[in-house]
């Protein structure tokens, strides 16, 4: 890991999903860098684990994004020790569902849409009077799917591509108020969210009517090589970016990370024909 500068200003950031992942990494590396780090959890094992990866600085707040009372409750402690400081939010939990829409159980779908963009509005606007009051920071962590829409990631692009939404229309909403909004779009990371993704797709596939899965099959087959064989990038080099985004005087818009999010990008550009085209030829043939 590169040497990690200290701070000299203090800030407080909370960031959400922090037990594991990009959300850990986050939290550990900005609390290495000397902010007051409010890291979200839902489990007592993982705000213990924390306590003790993390320097005093860092304190683990129970917050389920799709629990209006622990969003509150997180609040109010965060306001109370906040004091003049500049306060910014990391909207990093979400949750994965990949899979053709014929074989994704409707609760699953539900469930996706409540964490990864319900959950994110409701964190959101909670902590905007406590962003607003200091001119603080805004981070969403998106993904290449919220770039390009592709065959078996129907519901999860949808999620991403509403906090690309969201991301645009604060971004410009929040402007007379100096809180900058900007997305950190990722392509594969190696986290436990990977392993998450084939358990579930299996207990998708046991549930299904195999006539169904059948029709399919050549579409699930080639998106878990996907899954299995490309390679990811590590999750300290989004934490690094995020960092970036919090400490630079005027953040981007949007921050690519890896080759993922770099060639989704450039696919989103070309005209629809020719992309679809281009996924047809890559899947089908
Ligand atoms: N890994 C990738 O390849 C990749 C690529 C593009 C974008 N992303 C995005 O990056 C973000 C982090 O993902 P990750 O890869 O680090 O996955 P991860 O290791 O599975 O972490 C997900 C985090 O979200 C939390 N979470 C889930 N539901 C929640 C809820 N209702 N309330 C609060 N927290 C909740 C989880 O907490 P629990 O442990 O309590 O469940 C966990 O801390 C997600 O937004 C994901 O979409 C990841």
């Amino acid at each position: 890991m590169k040497t990690i500068n200290k701070l000299n200003t203090k800030q407080v950031v909370l960031i959400t999903g922090a037990s594991t992942g990009i959300g850990h990494a986050t939290a550990l590396y900005l609390d290495k860098m000397g902010m007051k780090v409010y890291a979200g959890v839902r489990k007592e094992t993982d705000k213990q684990k924390l306590l003790q990866e993390g320097t005093s600085n860092l304190t683990p707040v129970f917050l389920d994004v799709c629990d209006q009372d622990s969003i509150t409750r997180s609040f109010d402690l965060v306001a109370k020790e906040t004091g003049e400081f500049t306060f910014s939010l990391v909207n990093n939990a979400g949750v994965s569902l990949n899979g053709p829409l014929e074989l994704l159980p409707l609760p699953d779908i539900k469930k996706l849409l409540d964490v990864n963009v319900c959950g994110l509005l409701s964190v959101t606007k909670t902590f905007l009077p406590l962003i607003r009051k200091n001119k603080g920071r805004i981070v969403n962590i998106s993904s290449g799917h919220g770039l390009l829409a592709i065959p078996d990631k129907s519901v999860y692009a949808a999620s991403k591509f509403a906090v690309q939404a969201i991301t645009d229309s604060l971004r410009v909403e929040l402007l007379p108020f100096g809180v900058s909004v900007s997305s950190v779009v990722v392509g594969k990371v190696n986290t436990s969210v990977l392993g998450k993704i084939l358990d579930d797709r299996n207990k998708m596939l046991e549930k299904a009517q195999p006539e169904i899965v059948k029709l399919y099959s050549h579409l699930i087959e080639y998106f878990d090589k996907e899954v299995k064989n490309i390679p990811g990038i590590e999750a300290i080099e989004v934490a690094e970016v995020i960092a970036k985004v919090l400490n630079r005087p005027k953040p981007k818009a949007q921050y690519l990370i890896g080759p993922g999010a770099k060639k989704m990008k450039v696919l989103s550009r070309f005209p629809s024909g020719m992309r679809d085209n281009l996924l047809y030829k890559a899947i089908y043939t």
